[in-house]
C-alpha cells in the first residue's frame, strides 16, 4: 500500500476529495490517516505538518501503523537552484538535512551514527514522478521547468536571499528548500521503505517568499500535486 505525505491541507485537498467517501480515518498521535482507493491503489494520506520533527513522527507511525510499503512526499519549496523558477517541479534524487551539524564529531550534514548524509530516493518511484510530472507540464502548457536532483531539508523558512547564497556555496547541488522531505527519507531509509519526493516550486526563498508561498498554496499547490499525482497512481505497479 501506498503512503501519501504532505505538510499542509493545501498541497492535497484535491487528492483528499478523490478518495471520496469510502475512507476510514484513524487518529493517532493528533494526525488524521486517511485510508480508501485512490484512482485504483489503496493508500493512506496523512498531513504531517510543518519541520523535521512533525515530519519524522508522522511517517514512524504511518510505516508503524498501516501496511505501508513506498511512500510519497508531496509539497511545495522555495528554489535555490541557479536555474528553478516558481512554477517549476523538483523531483528529488536525494534529500539532506541542511541545518544538521554535528562537527566536530561528526562530518557536517552526517546523520550521527547512520554515516550517511544523504538518503536518496528510490529510483523507480523518482523516476515515475518524474515521468508523470512531464506528462503533466505539457499537458498545461507554459514554460515550468522540471528538475530532478537534491532537495534540502531544514526547520527553518528561507527568507533572504544572503542565506540562499551561503546554501549554495554549502550545498552547490541543492535545487530547493523545504521542510519535511530528509526526515521523511531518512525514517523511510531507517524502516527499509521506499519513498520519493516530489515539490513545486511557490517561491525563491527571498524576502518575497513569504507572500508567494502564501499565494501560490492557495491557488497553485493542490492542483499541481493531484495533477501529478493522479497520473503516478494509475501507472504504479500493484
Ligand atoms: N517551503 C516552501 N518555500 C519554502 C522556503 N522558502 N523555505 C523553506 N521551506 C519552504
Amino acid at each position: 500500500m501506498l503512503g501519501i505525505l504532505a505538510a499542509l491541507p493545501d498541497e492535497i485537498r484535491d487528492l483528499l476529495h478523490d478518495m471520496g467517501p469510502a475512507v476510514s480515518t484513524h487518529r493517532v498521535g493528533m494526525r488524521d490517516y486517511h485510508h480508501g482507493m485512490l484512482h485504483g491503489q489503496p493508500c493512506v494520506l496523512a498531513l504531517t505538518r510543518i519541520g523535521k520533527v512533525a515530519a519524522a513522527a508522522t511517517t514512524a507511525t504511518l510505516l508503524r501503523e498501516f501496511p505501508v510499503d513506498r511512500v510519497v512526499f508531496t509539497g511545495v519549496a522555495g528554489g535555490v537552484g541557479a536555474d528553478v523558477r516558481v512554477g517549476d517541479v523538483v523531483v528529488g534524487n536525494a534529500l539532506v538535512q541542511h541545518d544538521l551539524d554535528a562537527s566536530p564529531l561528526f562530518p557536517r550534514y552526517e546523520v550521527p551514527l547512520l554515516q550517511t548524509s544523504h538518503f536518496t530516493a528510490d529510483e523507480a518511484l523518482a523516476a515515475l514522478l518524474h515521468r508523470c510530472a512531464a506528462e503533466f507540464l505539457t499537458q498545461r502548457g507554459g514554460t515550468a521547468g522540471l528538475h530532478r536532483g537534491l532537495i534540502a531539508t531544514g526547520d527553518r523558512f528561507v527568507n533572504d536571499a544572503a542565506v540562499v547564497r551561503e546554501l549554495r556555496g554549502a550545498l552547490p547541488d541543492a535545487l530547493c528548500v523545504e521542510m519535511e522531505g530528509a526526515a521523511v527519507a531518512q525514517v523511510c531509509h531507517e524502516f527499509g521503505v521506499p519513498c520519493a519526493v516530489l515539490r513545486t516550486i511557490s517561491d525563491c526563498a527571498d524576502q518575497d517568499a513569504p507572500v508567494d508561498f502564501a499565494t501560490f498554496l492557495r491557488e497553485v499547490a493542490s492542483v499541481y500535486s493531484a495533477g501529478i499525482l493522479r497520473r503516478f497512481l494509475a501507472a504504479l505497479p500493484a
